[in-house]
């Protein structure tokens, strides 16, 4: 037994590293000033640490032909991609095209698309594999003469699995065709050298890596044009009108810096630890079977389902001694749209679990978790 709940739902958020929280101290109190009031000497130093964040962030995404656009998080990068650029492809062209996409994205993305279909988009919402992968063939066969854009995700937030986004940029870049990627789990965790190259607009959360809440990024392509969501003081190049937050915009770029500088040993500690919770796992309990590819896959992300067992009660049992997920962080309690997208029952995608590692996760607590699951199962199909 463990005494307090032991935390395995990193891919839901992360805690501020205690460096991102240094430099955000400075702009809370004392270079606090409106980086758009540049009439004045407090605005323009503010607007000033402003670009100098900004230029950090793209020196350290290695970004070259790229502008960025702050955001508060990943829903809204999302949509501001999506609706940005469907709406002024509409206003552009007077015609309403056809957007592809993965029925196993994250609901800040498949809502904006049912949205822009009732606006009269047309949408094609591709299954991928059963191991979670989307096959080059099937997009390929799933074009049509009027497809504008393509929004395909880096890496699942559920099942962790890395779509094979270079294959799927070059697609579209052979039949002109936007690409947009929401890659909010992946700094850090995957070997990226350069973001220039993953896609015309990308979509990055400040949360999920060790930065504070409320802050994320749209990358995208210089000649990239956006219809606005927000419409105000015309911040960001007149893409998103609203006042920055110098505070988290500082400790993102902090956690940016330290997320790539550390990546290669961080994601070595963590598959390390993941691995071991696997195989632990299938070692000590017989009947549970790993959701998506274990290859192409986030180093910190295990996605499992347990058969033979009551999905609410396994649920229900371990979630005192464990915080995990049963599914995205944002599902309300609902089934797995992701699992149930790759071909598990209603009752398997019950009974389903994501445990995801995080940089303070000792190889004890892996034991005990461990553990607290295989006793768990064992009372259960008793
Ligand atoms: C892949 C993905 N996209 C979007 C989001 C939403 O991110 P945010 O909380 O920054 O709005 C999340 C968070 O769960 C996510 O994992």
């Amino acid at each position: 037994m463990v005494s307090s709940p032991i935390l395995l739902d990193f891919q839901s958020s992360t805690p501020c590293l205690k460096e991102v929280v240094e430099e955000m101290s400075s702009y809370w109190m004392e270079n606090f000033a409106n980086p758009s009031s540049k009439g004045n000497l407090s605005g323009l130093y503010a607007s000033a640490s402003l670009e100098v964040l900004r230029t950090k962030i793209q020196e350290n995404l290695n970004l070259h032909n790229k502008k960025i656009i702050f955001t508060s998080g990943a829903t809204e990068s999302n949509n501001l991609a999506l609706f940005g650029f469907a709406r002024n492809f509409q206003q552009r062209t007077g015609r309403y095209g056809n957007i592809i996409t993965l029925s196993t994205e994250h609901k800040a993305v498949l809502e904006p698309l049912r949205q822009l279909k009732k606006e009269g988009f047309s949408i094609t919402v591709l299954n991928p594999e059963s191991d979670g992968l989307i096959l080059e063939k099937n997009l390929l066969n799933a074009l049509r003469d009027d497809t504008f854009l393509i929004s395909i995700m880096l890496a699942n937030n559920e099942i962790g699995v890395v779509q094979p986004i270079e294959k799927i940029f070059k697609i579209c870049q052979k039949n002109n065709i936007k690409f947009h990627t929401d890659a909010a789990q992946c700094p850090g965790y995957l070997p990226i050298k350069n973001f220039d190259s993953l896609a015309n607009m990308i979509t990055l959360s400040s949360h999920k890596i060790y930065g504070p809440k409320g802050i994320g990024l749209l990358i995208m392509d210089e000649d990239i044009q956006l219809n606005p969501i927000f419409y105000g003081g015309g911040q960001e190049f007149g893409y998103r009108s609203g006042t920055l937050s110098l505070p988290l915009i500082a400790g993102f770029s902090k956690a940016i810096e330290v997320a790539i500088k550390n990546q290669e040993r961080n994601t070595m500690q963590l598959a390390k630890l993941r691995n071991n919770l696997m195989d632990g796992l299938l070692k000590k309990n017989s009947k549970i079977l790993i959701n998506g590819s274990i290859i192409n896959r986030l180093p910190h992300n295990l996605n499992l389902t347990v058969l033979d067992v009551n999905g609410s009660k396994f649920h229900k049992y371990i979630k005192y001694q464990i915080t995990c997920s049963s599914g995205s962080a944002c599902s309300n309690g609902e089934v797995s749209h992701v699992l149930t997208s790759m071909g598990r029952s209603l009752k398997e995608a019950e009974s389903s679990v994501r445990l995801s590692i995080g940089l303070s996760t000792t190889a004890e607590e892996i034991e005990n978790s461990i553990d607290v699951i295989t006793e768990t199962i064992n009372k259960l199909r008793k």
